[in-house]
């Protein structure tokens, strides 16, 4: 069969990024699956399309799991119920709506958590969208399954349906996920402010770093940028401890997924992770850096100290400087943090000439302090809250 026919048959999914982080999903996935990313990129039928919000890629269970067990900046993976239609009445959304195949995925009366969103459509009330829905899976089933409310992250959340209208076409989604996929496992012990793991992931990707020289996180709260980093260049699958709803589902392929999840099929990075170095000055953080690591298994990869940015001792480089130091509005609010940066970019100067530097703010002003040339075009979204990632090389 060639490339664009083989394409047509396999199923949608749709991995969901935090904005901003769609270029790492998309490199990840390209990654993943090399045959993929060699197809033509432009058309509608593309099997890895990057979108505001996500990726969309084609494939089959295999690929399904394996984007689960292996993606480390994607939120969740959404498998497309069916084709999208058009409705513009409660009457014909029921109907088409009970033409899709619910049954691969669900299970009579199993409870279902549905989330609705209506943009530029005749039907706009979501609650009313969600009900019919939920009449149109009973219809296809045969039986009413009970509403729920989401919650992603619960270890073990109600299987989540998406459907969004747009220009009343409305499309079905079927999250294979589960807890978000952020959730790796390892960190149960949050410091102050800590990131998302799979922004942590991304601000990585972001870096550009090699995974061959050292990398320095000299602002580390509660490891999550150190941890991410061991696990990406010893290449341990983030998922590779938890569970996922597709597990759940009435087609689940229990052999596949053991075969997918051994050891012997999982690419390994490196025997050993080059020189992780991890700091903060708050000896609390530290602790559940520690321990966080310890969970996650890297433990022994990452040198944790408890220590000012002032007093670092970077390792020979030039490597990496990857980092989150505080800004404003979520530690130490209200306090001027402009000395901090501007002594963070004199250490780096004296101490890490020629190093790759990428630093998380949500404040251009502070990056500016640093005087490094940065390059501030990439921004994201982090709790809620616009930041940026600054780029550059010590100088
Ligand atoms: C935004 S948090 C980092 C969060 C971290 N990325 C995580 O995932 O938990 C900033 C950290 O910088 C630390 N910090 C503040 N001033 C510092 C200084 N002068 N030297 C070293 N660490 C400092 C704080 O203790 C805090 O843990």
């Amino acid at each position: 069969m060639n490339l664009c026919v083989k394409v047509l048959t396999l199923d949608i999914f749709f991995a969901v990024t935090a904005p901003g982080l769609e270029p790492f999903t998309a490199l990840e996935l390209s990654r993943l699956f090399p045959d993929l990313a060699s197809a033509p990129v432009d058309s509608a039928s593309s099997p890895l399309r990057p979108l505001p919000g996500g990726v969309e890629f084609r494939g089959g269970l295999a690929e399904l799991y394996r984007a689960n067990l292996h993606l480390r900046t994607a939120s969740r993976v959404l498998a497309r119920l069916g084709m999208p239609f058009l409705a513009r009445g409660f009457d014909e959304l029921r109907a088409k709506a009970a033409r899709l195949p619910w049954e691969k995925f669900l299970t009579p009366r199993q409870p279902v958590a549905l989330r609705v969103t209506c943009h530029k459509s005749k039907l706009y009330h979501s609650d009313a969208v969600a009900r019919t829905l939920a009449s149109a899976l009973a219809d296809r089933l045969g039986q009413p399954s009970p509403l729920v409310k989401a919650d992603e992250e619960a270890e073990r959340p109600p299987q989540l349906v998406v459907a969004r209208l747009a220009e009343d076409r409305v499309t079905v989604s079927v999250d294979s996920s589960g807890t978000i996929l952020h959730k790796r496992g390892y960190r149960l012990a949050l410091a102050k402010a800590p990131l998302r793991e799979t922004l942590a992931a991304g601000i990585l990707l972001a870096s550009g770093w090699d995974m061959h020289s050292p990398l320095l996180d000299p602002f580390c709260g509660s490891g999550t940028i150190p941890i991410e980093a061991a696990l990406m260049a010893l290449g341990i699958p983030p998922g590779i401890n938890r569970r996922f709803a597709f597990m759940d589902w009435p087609n689940f392929d229990e052999q596949l997924w053991q075969e997918l999840h051994h050891p012997s099929s999982i690419v390994h990075g490196r025997a050993a992770a080059p020189p992780i170095l991890a700091s903060d000055r708050d000896a609390g953080a530290i602790q559940m850096a520690r321990e966080n690591a310890e969970r996650a298994g890297v433990a022994d990869c990452i040198e944790f100290s408890c220590r000012a940015v002032s007093s670092i001792t970077p390792p020979p480089g030039p490597g990496w400087v990857a980092t989150n130091p505080p800004y404003g509005r979520r530690v130490s609010e209200g306090r001027d943090l402009r000395n901090l940066y501007a002594q963070f970019g004199n250490v780096l100067r004296k101490k890490c000439p020629g190093w790759h530097v990428t630093v998380l703010c949500s404040d251009p002003v502070l990056l500016g302090q640093m005087r490094l040339e940065l390059d501030t075009s990439l921004a994201l979204i982090n709790g809620g809250i616009r930041v940026r990632i600054g780029r550059g090389t010590v100088k």
